[in-house]
Formats: structure tokens, sequence, C-alpha cells
């Protein structure tokens, strides 16, 4: 029976599960075969990738089972590919059927081929080039950028809402750029993560972070549990090498580990918590802090949360966003605050922008806050100042709101230079 033919539009592929398919082609009128497939094997791909009619017919010779992969399945990957390889796919494709049609010897079936459809084609390539050609470059001078050191951290502070003091600092990454400026990560970090640079920027990021630890223990006024974040990815935790490295660090720098705090995004930790598990567990025993970023984004289920062995949520931005007294978002907080509290976790509030905002989520108590309303992130030498200027050196009564809310506003006056 045939599945398709030579020629037709082609709207998915298959993967066989059971049976066995012919591929084949018409040359001068004769029935050529030029493959079998069985069990595991995959056809009809090509026309899905590059978007050209099917280059061969392929029929059952058996009673099949096919697993179709649909075109959307295969044009989302396609689409969110690192474009390196995409150029690739796009090339070893293109010379493939260069070559199967010279060996057929009879030109292509295509499409009714007129001037639009050949530029488009021409079109699609100069892109896919283009792209390739400016993530290469990209990340050639990423390297550049690690080897003459043009990375920087900047530092956020996080408030601890009970006393008001510096709670702690999360790390941030921006490249200096020698012509660019100053870059935030959105501009390059998907190109680290998928060139494999992110590995040796992270260890950077770590060894930063210890010598900033070193320096704000010698000169700052913050609180007993303060603490570094720095973003990790799962792959990060996953490596037994970035341990190695974390656990070094820490001695040569001769930091107490819960000075040390790794955040992984909800959504990572959700697709691929379950291979780290047994290493988070690993910087749990050693006392580093391990806490769930942008949490409340990624997932429906919370089981989770009684799985990983992690110290700390910090609730994403946009919950923050909808905290007004008394309506909705107040109890959502409320809740995650009480959940959190309940498993023993430190609570952390992203993206505090408003004098109310802050003033409740220390209501209801809400360990540390960060964001504009305190500052932005800043360099290091930045943060050290308003850190100075910040130290409230006194704990507030718990309910004692009008102190806490005069101590905000020479805060967020402090920052505002
Ligand atoms: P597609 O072009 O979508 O439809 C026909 C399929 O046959 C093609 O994808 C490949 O999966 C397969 N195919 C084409 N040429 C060959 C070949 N020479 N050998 C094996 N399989 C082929
Ligand atoms: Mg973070």
């Amino acid at each position: 029976m045939e599945i398709f033919r030579e020629g037709d539009l082609g709207y998915c592929a298959y993967i066989i599960v059971k049976g066995r398919v012919e591929v084949s082609t018409c040359k001068n009128g004769d029935h050529i075969v030029l493959a079998r497939r069985g069990v595991g094997d995959i056809f009809g791909e090509m026309a899905i990738v590059d978007r050209k009619p099917r280059s061969a017919t392929v029929r059952a010779l058996e009673d099949c089972e096919l697993l179709v992969v649909s075109e959307e399945q295969l044009a989302f990957r396609l689409a969110t590919l690192d474009p390196i390889l995409k150029m690739v796919l796009g090339v070893i494709l293109e010379r493939f059927r260069e070559s199967i049609s010279h060996s057929r010897a009879f030109p292509q079936v295509a499409l009714p081929s007129d001037e639009g459809v050949q530029n488009a084609d021409a079109d699609t390539r100069v892109d896919l080039y283009r792209q390739a050609i400016e993530r290469i470059e990209l990340e050639q001078e990423l390297r550049v950028a690690l080897r003459d050191q043009q990375f920087e951290l900047f530092f956020q502070p996080l408030i601890a809402a009970r006393t008001g003091r510096l709670g702690g600092l999360e790390g941030l990454i921006r490249w200096r750029h020698p012509t660019k400026g100053l870059l935030a990560p959105a501009a390059f970090i998907e190109a680290m993560e998928q060139s494999g640079l992110i590995h040796d920027v992270s260890r950077w990021v770590v060894e930063e972070c210890c010598r900033t630890i070193v320096h704000v223990e010698k000169h700052g006024a913050c609180d007993p549990g303060f603490s570094i974040s720095v973003n990790v990815t799962t792959r990060d935790i996953a490596d037994p090498s970035f341990r190695l490295h974390v656990r070094r660090k820490l001695a040569e720098y001769e930091i107490a580990p819960s000075r040390l705090t790794l955040e992984i995004t909800e959504s990572q930790l959700m697709e691929n918590g379950e291979d780290v598990l047994s290493l988070m567990r690993d910087y749990r025993e050693m006392g580093v802090g391990l806490s769930i970023d942008d949490f409340g984004t990624g997932y429906s289920s919370l089981s989770y949360l009684t799985r990983y062995p992690v110290s700390g949520l910090k609730i994403d931005k946009s919950f923050v966003d909808e905290l007004r007294p008394r309506q909705p978002g107040e109890e959502i907080i409320r809740a995650m605050i009480g959940l959190g509290h309940g498993l023993g976790f430190k609570i952390v509030a992203e993206g505090v922008e408003t004098e109310e905002q802050a003033l409740l989520l220390r209501k209801l108590k809400c360990d540390l806050l960060q964001g504009y309303h305190f500052s932005k992130p800043v360099p290091l030498d930045e943060a050290m100042a308003l850190m100075q200027r910040w130290a409230v050196d006194r704990a507030f009564p718990d309910e004692d709101n009008d102190a806490f809310a005069a101590a905000m506003e020479s805060l967020s006056r402090a920052a505002s230079f």
C-alpha cells in the first residue's frame, strides 16, 4: 500500500513502530528501490525540514504501524534550533538532494517552479547563512570576552524585610562590549549556553561571588543570614566538576557555604530536576543555599516542592505586580509564603517596585525583598555605598510598619541618586 508518492507535498514524517516500508523512485518508467526501512526508522522527514515535495515514493511492504511526527512538531524544533545547526542541516539536505537528482539523472519532480518559489528558496538560504554567521561571530567574541575579562558582575540588593538591613545580593552578569557598550544577558546568554561557554562563565561568576562575599563581610553592614545568589542552570548542577569548583572556591576564600546561594529557575527544575536531584542534595549537604527562581511561573503541581532539597523560593515578579491589599493577589502571595515557610524555605519577593508592595510583603512575613524600589543591579562599589547608607542598625518590631516605612523611605531616597 502506498503511503505517499514522489512529488507529493508532505505534511508529516513517520516513525515505523511495526512492519517495513520500501522507498522507491521511478526512472525511465522503471521502478527503482532505494531502500527498505524497518522498526525504529524514520521516513518522510526531508519534506518537513526544507518544505520541498516528497523526494521518493514510500509504500508499506507489510502491515505497518506508523507514528506520525507532525509538521508542527518539527517546525517548532527547527525554529528554535541553534542557527549554526540549522544552517548545517540545510546544507546537508541540499547536498543530498543534489546528489540524488544527479544519480537519478532526471530532474526532480518539483513544485510548479515559478520565479517566486526560487526566490523564496534563495531568501531562506541567505537568511539561514546570515543568522549562522552572526552566531559564529558572537561566539567568537564571547570567547575573547572571557579571555580579556570583559564580563562584569552587577549586584542587586535583597533587603531583609524584618530588619531593613542587607540580607543578600544577587550577582547578575553584564558584558562590557568593546564597541556596543554594556550588554544585559538577554543579548548573549543563549549563545553562551548553546556554545557550551556558559560552563566557564558560571565558574567565573562563582569565583567573583566568593571574592565579593569576602569583601562584603569585611566592609558591609549586612544581615547575619547574608548570602550572595548566583544564577545557574541544571546543566551546571549536573556537572560534577562544577560542584568541585564551588567546593574549592568556598575553601580557598574561607567562606561559610551558607553565604552562597545557587538559583535555578522553576521551569529548568521541572524539565531536568529528576536528573539532578542527588546532586542538589550534595550542595545542601555542603551547606550551600539552593533557591527556586521565578517561582510560580513554571508548573501547576506543587508536590515537587517536597521532593527537591531546596532552601528558598523567589516569588516571581508577576505575582508581586498583582499585589494589592485585600485583593486576590495578596491571598496568593500569602499562600505562597505560608507554604514556603511551612516547608522551611526562605522566601524572596522579586520585582518589588513600590513602597506599598514592600510594606505588604513585610506584613505577610516575606523574608527578603528585591526590586527597583530599593535598587537596580549596580556595580559592587555602588552596592557597597548603598549598603553603608542602608545600615538601619536596629530590628523593627514585627507590626511596627511606621518605623519600617520610615526606614524604607530613607532606603529608596538613598537609592535614587
Ligand atoms: P521525503 O522527501 O519527505 O519523502 C520521501 C522520503 O524517502 C524522504 O523524505 C526520506 O525519508 C526517504 N528517502 C529519500 N531518498 C532516500 C534514499 N536514497 N534512501 C533512503 N531513503 C530515502
Ligand atoms: Mg535570579
